[in-house]
Formats: structure tokens, C-alpha cells, sequence
């Protein structure tokens, strides 16, 4: 267990009030854009919804909101650790070359 990130994890979690205007979204913008455009693209798609990685819930909530104003009726499931990045991943964006300026430890 990373205690680190537990810690920072309880931090933002009670200060979240104040932390945030709207959603509890930390997601980077680009991010942002490719999920909800990922969502609005496969509306057609069969099948629900699952985001891996929900920290405090807020692109959870954002994504829900989207679906039910477009008109769907897909369930939505969301995952995390609570315990940041597992180190295999880090590893693997490291070697594809991608960003990690914003991963939590
Ligand atoms: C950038 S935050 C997610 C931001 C969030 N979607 C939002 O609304 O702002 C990344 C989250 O992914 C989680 N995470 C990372 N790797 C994971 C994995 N393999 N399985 C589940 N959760 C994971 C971390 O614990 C962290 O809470």
C-alpha cells in the first residue's frame, strides 16, 4: 500500500469541497475531451459503460450525465485501486514513450 498517496488521496478527499467548483474531475483536459468524445462516438455501441480509474468520481458523474442527456440507457461501472498507478503500467508508458508529469507517485 502507498501510504504517500493514501495519505494525499485522504486529503483531497475531505478538502474536495473546497478543492472543487463543480465535478471532482483531476483528469487533464486532453483527457477529458477523448472520454467524452470516446462516449458521444459509440452511443450506437452495444453494451455499458466502465471507467477504470474514478479517483473522487467526478468525470464518473460528468460521463452519466452526458449519456442520460443523449438519451442512453447504458449502466455505467466504475473501478479504481485507491491506491494510484500500479507500478506495471507506470513502467509500460514510461516505455511507450507517454506523459506520466501527471500520475500520482
Ligand atoms: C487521474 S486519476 C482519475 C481521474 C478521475 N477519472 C477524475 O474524475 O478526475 C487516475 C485514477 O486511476 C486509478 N488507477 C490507476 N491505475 C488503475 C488500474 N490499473 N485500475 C484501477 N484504477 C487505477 C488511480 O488510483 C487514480 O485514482
Amino acid at each position: 500500500m502507498n501510504l504517500n498517496y493514501k495519505l494525499k488521496a485522504g486529503i483531497k478527499t475531505v478538502l474536495a469541497p473546497l478543492l472543487f467548483r463543480g465535478y471532482p474531475i483531476t483528469l487533464a483536459a486532453e483527457r477529458l475531451y477523448l472520454w467524452m468524445d470516446i462516449l458521444c462516438k459509440t452511443l450506437d455501441v452495444e453494451g455499458d459503460v466502465v471507467e477504470v480509474g474514478v479517483m473522487h468520481g467526478g468525470t464518473a458523474i460528468l460521463a452519466k450525465k452526458l449519456l442520460k442527456r443523449l438519451g442512453s440507457e447504458k449502466n455505467s461501472y466504475a473501478y479504481d485501486t485507491f491506491e494510484g498507478f500500479v507500478e506495471k503500467q507506470v513502467e509500460e508508458e514510461l516505455k511507450r514513450g507517454l506523459n506520466i508529469r501527471f500520475r500520482n507517485h
